[in-house]
């Protein structure tokens, strides 16, 4: 039993003292997990903003990759950001979806997506797992405004539940398709050359791997792979050490969300080394 002795007193004041400093780091998150906890949101694969520093962190890191301009990448960010028809169509598909009512047209680290496809011009663009469709919308805006700028492109993305792919119709739907089926089967079947791959289907780490494998033969020296589940998985850093590619790591920090962030994973070849 616990007993008020004065020793006892000073072991509770210095348990609770040190629970208030920790849980500072975690209040806004908890009260976070409250108010989402009885709204009506999508239950995995999380919309959120990230906060303004870790965009121009991304930024920061896209320049460096794709050798531009800081501001270019920001220019591209805020060009997706403030497409304001992009915005209609997703919160109107959410609007439309009582299980969805609450979700917010706010994409994330896709908008690092978004700025990897216009700075590459990416021909052919394939993104393995579709879900909703925001990945293939945002993709498709990249390629409707690089076809305004002279480069056409095309995007696929793949998908294993046939209701996939419910946010992608008009005008998105104009630059690419949707293939239904299991994704590295669909893979196999796609006689392409992959300029940009968006890995984001089965997340076991064995099943990744497998998918690089087999597009492996369809990439350029020039071809960007990205990971979405690189913040747990390393089968594209294993991937890009065993073929000679560069590897980083962008982490999110989520803003007004109490999930701790995903990420990109990067893979690439440079052409001066
Ligand atoms: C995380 S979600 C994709 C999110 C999407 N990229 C976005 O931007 O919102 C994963 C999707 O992968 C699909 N999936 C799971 N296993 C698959 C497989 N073996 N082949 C193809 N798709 C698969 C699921 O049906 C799910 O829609």
């Amino acid at each position: 039993m616990f007993r008020l002795t004065p020793r006892n007193v000073l072991i509770l004041k210095h348990y609770l003292t040190r629970r208030k400093r920790a849980l500072t780091y975690y209040s806004k998150k908890l009260e976070e997990i409250e108010d989402w906890s009885s709204s009506r949101t999508e239950f995995s694969n999380f919309y959120y903003e990230l906060e303004e520093s870790n965009l121009m962190d991304l930024a920061s890191l896209l320049a460096l990759i794709l050798n531009v301009k800081y501001e270019l990448v920001m220019y591209y960010f805020s060009e997706v950001r403030n497409d304001g028809s992009l915005h209609a169509h997703i919160a109107k598909y959410f609007a439309q979806n009582s299980k969805l009512r609450d979700s917010k047209a706010e994409y994330a680290r896709r908008i690092g997506w978004y700025a990897i496809a216009r700075i590459l011009k990416p021909a052919t663009i394939v993104e393995t797992g579709v879900a909703q469709g925001m990945g293939s919308c945002i993709l498709s805006l990249a390629l409707m405004n690089n076809a305004k700028d002279g480069a056409e492109g095309y995007y696929y993305g793949t998908d294993i539940d046939p209701n996939a792919g419910g946010m992608y119709s008009e005008p998105y739907s104009s630059f690419g398709e949707i293939i239904y089926g299991d994704s590295i089967q669909s893979l196999k079947e796609l006689n392409v050359t992959i300029d940009l791959f968006i890995n984001d289907s089965n997340h076991d780490f064995d099943y990744e791997r497998s998918e690089y494998e087999t597009i492996k033969k369809s990439l350029k020296q020039e071809s960007f792979i990205l990971g979405d589940n690189s913040h747990v998985s390393d089968s594209l850093r294993n991937f890009s050490i065993a073929n000679n590619r560069q590897y980083v790591f962008f982490r999110e920090v989520p803003k007004d969300h109490w999930y701790p962030g995903a990420g990109i994973g990067i893979s690439f070849m440079r052409q001066d080394i």
